[in-house]
């Protein structure tokens, strides 16, 4: 029997989301009907309410969530009703070019819910990265559901759902940073502390967090940033160079995703060094660098989506960590919210008073 339950929409561009009674079929084969417990509030939602991704409005806002599954459709085994999961937007399909050759952190060709969810109008909902998760329930692909040990908080969990797993994996994954390196994190929100988390993890011994703001800064240092830079009274390359020896760090994190800090990524690196790209700029952003500069520089400038992450692989190991003292995922939540509050909550984001606010159902 299809189901009604609240769910936070975004109808047009640039317009104040709405609470709306939404339509969940039944699981089809291959899919998974869950109760959301939890789920952040990501730059990325907003980035969907202003246009910036696609214009397949109206969207079903929502994608770093934890919850339980109710009921699975026909042919699947991995996960059952009860569970306790995070919803991923990388459930990998395994024959996909970049999967045929051992890269499914790559996956071209991932899995989501092929039945619609709908107002009560009968529109098609796009879900906000093939998930949908400011809802009391949501449906999706069953390879989505990553289940992990039900000890962990669902409002910390639901985080290595996107933005906390994409910093992470930035450093880790798509960085390859390893003990002794020295690193820079440009944009401090919760991408990029989860960045300078993921590099303290990995034994990186130089963190220089950059931010635009004192507030950001001091929460850096909690995550494990061991310098500082504040962006607005300071110029970043020559900043970085001074706390390196004069060199530039061996992997800078861009986490804002804008021409200007990009720039300042790919010069704040040593020679050979590497350069990652974890913000996501929107389509009218262009940049212009010497290709002398491209190639006398060397090493790598490299794109995160996702943190380079393979969910069954990435997530029951993190929230290992976390249960073990290693990784401080508490931190990140600001504050707890309902499914009236995410406006309020982008305009928080946006004036910088939180890391992440979580909409708990
Ligand atoms: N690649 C991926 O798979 C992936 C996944 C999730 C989010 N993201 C993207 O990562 C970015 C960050 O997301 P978030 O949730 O942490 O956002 P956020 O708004 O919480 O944080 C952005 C931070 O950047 C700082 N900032 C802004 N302009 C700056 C500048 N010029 N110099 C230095 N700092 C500056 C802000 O003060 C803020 O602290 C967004 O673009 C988001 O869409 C990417
Ligand atoms: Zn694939
Ligand atoms: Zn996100």
């Amino acid at each position: 029997m299809p189901q009604q339950v609240r769910g936070v929409v975004a109808h047009s561009k640039g317009k104040p989301v709405s609470l709306e009674t939404i339509t969940i079929p039944d699981p089809g084969p291959g899919e998974a009907l869950v109760q959301v417990q939890a789920c952040g509030v990501c730059h990325t939602d907003l980035h969907y309410r202003e246009g910036g991704i696609n214009d397949e409005f109206p969207f079903l806002l929502g994608h770093e969530a934890a919850g339980i599954v109710e009921s699975v459709g026909e042919g699947v085994t991995d996960v059952t009703a009860g569970d306790f999961v995070i919803l991923n937007w990388r459930a990998v399909d395994g024959t996909c070019r970049a999967c045929r050759r051992g890269e499914p952190w790559y996956c071209f060709s991932t899995h989501n819910a092929t039945r619609k969810m709908t107002l009560a109008s009968g529109q098609e909902l796009s879900p906000a990265l093939g998930i949908g998760a400011f809802a009391e329930k949501t449906l999706v692909h069953a390879g989505q559901c990553t289940k992990v040990n039900p000890a962990v908080a669902p409002e910390v969990a639901g985080l290595l759902g996107c933005g906390v797993m994409a910093g992470i994996g930035a450093a880790i994954n798509t960085g390859g940073v390893g003990r002794g390196d020295s690193i820079a994190v440009i944009g401090c929100g919760g991408v990029g502390d989860a960045a300078i988390a993921g590099a303290k993890l990995a034994g990186a011994s130089t963190i220089i967090a950059v931010d635009t703001d004192d507030r950001k800064l001091r929460w850096a240092t909690e995550f494990g940033a061991t310098h500082t830079i504040n962006a607005r009274e300071n110029d970043v390359v020559e900043a970085v160079k001074a706390l390196t020896g004069g060199n530039g760090a061996n992997v800078v994190i861009d986490a804002v995703g804008r021409p200007e800090t990009f720039t300042q990524a790919f010069y704040a690196r040593d020679l050979a060094g590497t350069a990652v790209l974890v913000g996501v700029p929107t389509p009218e952003m262009t940049i212009d660098l010497p290709l002398i500069d491209v190639f006398g520089r060397g090493g790598a400038v490299k794109s995160s989506w996702y943190g380079d992450c393979l969910p069954s692989r990435d997530f029951p190991m993190l929230v290992d960590l976390h249960l073990q003292g290693r990784l401080p995922l508490e931190k990140f939540v600001t504050e707890t919210v309902g499914l009236d509050d995410v406006e309020a909550a982008f305009a928080k984001m946006h004036s910088g008073e939180v890391l992440r606010s979580v909409v708990v159902m």
